[in-house]
């Protein structure tokens, strides 16, 4: 596992500094950029989120309601919400999710105290004793409140699984027909919402292969042209099928070629979903207690996701060279399985480690380098869920060494992707079985107004990596910023008891004529900020 030893310290002032003098290191990786000549734009969608009515996300993570003593705008976390605005959130997916197929949107509108209470698909997966009825207190004006709350474009998944055409195209109406047309504006109108809602993002059903119906890819395509092709014209739509469960052991490739060849004459779908779970469920890994394999097997099922993007995208190419249709990978995250819990009934909450966060900034690299064909990816979930970016539990709060991921990699959203060229070797690590080859570092790198952004994850629990970055052609970086993430303990984690653990600090950087120069330490995610 060692590479080359690190020889020299890096100088430099931390925060902004200035070209100048200082040691010149001897660097083990030596990166290329070239920010003239930027790929495909990064859209800030896939810096996306999704929330679920499942376990404490919505209640209690999101909706502590009006008269709680939690601080709250309109019963939704003010906590929350403030984050996600940091953030700059730019999307919302709800309301599921297996909890979509199941979900009937009149339940959610109308009177609070008057809505019906409803059978919520997660209550097979709660513990004996506890109850997931569903209050339909967070119905969709409340979604839509917190949207604009937030600023994030909605995504709403709709109800294919146990649901018809009507009742799709009813609730589209009902969000986007314009004030004083259509009764369903006036409903909308009387429930507090004059203003049509304008959601762009629909997706057409949810994991139709499993808890949204259970569906061959053929009987699903004609599921979505039935649903699709009397969609009511308001808001010009982007419309996002149901895609593989990347995470399979094949890819599901099988879902991909079966759902576009009964597509075949057919409009073809703008987005096409990918779900891709790091999926530990049926391991010994843990989440929070781990020893070096499972940290590396950890990160080496994370990157696999690049080779599923890729094997779909060349899928989809044999029926559609013009690649009409973009990828929405709206579930992706590390799923340990059942135990830690931070309280019984919220199921699927787990803690988030520096591991997770190290999955991360290799998640974002990976989805920066597909810009060209990935138009929105989605954390499951936002707070209290899998790949958690908040823990919540009534007063309590904290953010997870992920939510600071999210921040570092901020300036990269609409910026324009720009290749990195570097020569680094694999690492040779333990894993569950055996040993394997992992990317030595992870990287990407956009440009935005004259602002260069590069971000790295080294993923080695043993050593330190000198980096060199120079610019090429006319090019000249005048100064240069860094943060980095990490900690002396591979399991260090946030708590509410102690929240701070893991936060980003200030990386010193080198800047000089020709180059930039810098350290990143083992177990870390940096982010580099250069103007040029
Ligand atoms: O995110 C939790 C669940 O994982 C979602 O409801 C479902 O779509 C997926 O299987």
């Amino acid at each position: 596992m060692r590479r080359r030893t690190f020889l020299k310290a890096a100088g430099g002032a931390a925060g902004w500094s200035l070209a100048g003098p200082g040691p010149v290191l001897a660097a083990d990786a030596e990166i290329e950029l070239a920010p003239a000549t930027p790929g495909p734009v990064i859209s800030p969608h896939l810096y996306g989120h999704f929330i679920e009515h499942l376990g404490g996300v919505i209640y209690d993570g999101i909706w502590v309601g009006r008269n709680s003593k939690i601080a709250n705008v309109d019963g939704i976390r003010r906590q929350f919400v403030d984050d996600m605005k940091r953030l700059g959130a730019p999307n919302l997916r709800w309301p599921g999710g297996c909890f979509a197929d199941g979900y009937h949107w009149r339940d959610g509108i109308g009177r609070q105290a008057e809505r019906p209470r409803t059978y919520n698909y997660w209550q097979r997966q709660m513990p004996p004793g506890a109850d997931a009825t569903e209050t339909n207190q967070f119905g969709i004006h409340e979604f839509m409140r917190l949207c604009r709350l937030v600023g994030a474009q909605p995504y709403l998944a709709a109800n294919v699984g146990s649901s018809t055409p009507k009742e799709f195209h009813d609730w589209v109406s009902y969000c986007n027909a314009p004030a004083g047309t259509v009764s369903l504006a006036e409903e909308r109108a009387s429930n507090g919402d004059k203003e049509p809602f304008g959601v762009t993002y629909w997706g057409v059903g949810n994991e139709s292969w499993g808890c949204g119906g259970n569906m061959t890819p053929a009987e699903y395509a004609a599921h979505y042209r039935r649903f699709v092709t009397q969609f009511p014209g308001y808001t010009r739509p982007f419309l996002v099928a149901t895609g593989p469960r990347g995470h399979s052991a094949d890819g599901d490739i099988g879902w991909t070629t079966g759902f576009f060849e009964a597509m075949r004459g057919a409009p073809p779908p703008d987005g096409f979903s990918i779900h891709y779970y790091t999926d530990l469920r049926r391991t010994k890994v843990k989440p929070g207690d781990f020893n070096a394999a499972e940290w590396y097997e950890v990160l080496l099922r994370g990157v696999r996701l690049e080779k599923v993007i890729e094997e779909h995208w060349n899928e989809i190419g044999k029926f559609d060279a013009a690649h009409r249709t973009k990828f929405v990978i709206d579930e992706w995250g590390v799923w340990y399985a059942p135990g830690s819990e931070i309280k019984p009934a919220y199921i699927l909450s787990q803690p988030i480690t520096l591991r997770d966060a190290v999955h991360t900034g290799m998640a974002f690299d990976i989805f920066n380098r597909q810009a060209g064909k990935v138009a929105m990816a989605n954390v499951a979930q936002t707070i209290n869920c899998i790949h958690s970016l908040f823990l919540a539990d009534g007063d309590q709060y904290c953010r997870t060494p992920a939510f600071h991921v999210f921040d570092m990699y901020r300036p990269h959203m609409g910026g324009r992707m720009v290749p990195v060229r570097m020569q680094f070797p694999e690492l040779n690590v333990p894993v569950l079985e055996g040993t394997a080859r992992l990317p030595g570092l992870s990287s990407s790198a956009s440009i935005r107004e004259r602002r260069l952004t590069l971000t790295l994850t080294n993923p080695s629990l043993s050593d330190a990596v000198a980096i060199r970055v120079r610019l090429a052609g006319q090019s000249r970086a005048t100064e240069a910023r860094a943060a980095v993430l990490t900690h002396s303990d591979m399991r260090a984690t946030n708590s509410f008891a102690h929240p701070d653990v893991v936060k980003p600090e200030t990386l010193q950087v080198e800047t000089r004529s020709d180059s930039v120069e810098f350290r990143i330490p083992r177990q870390s995610v940096v982010a580099v900020e250069l103007a040029i």
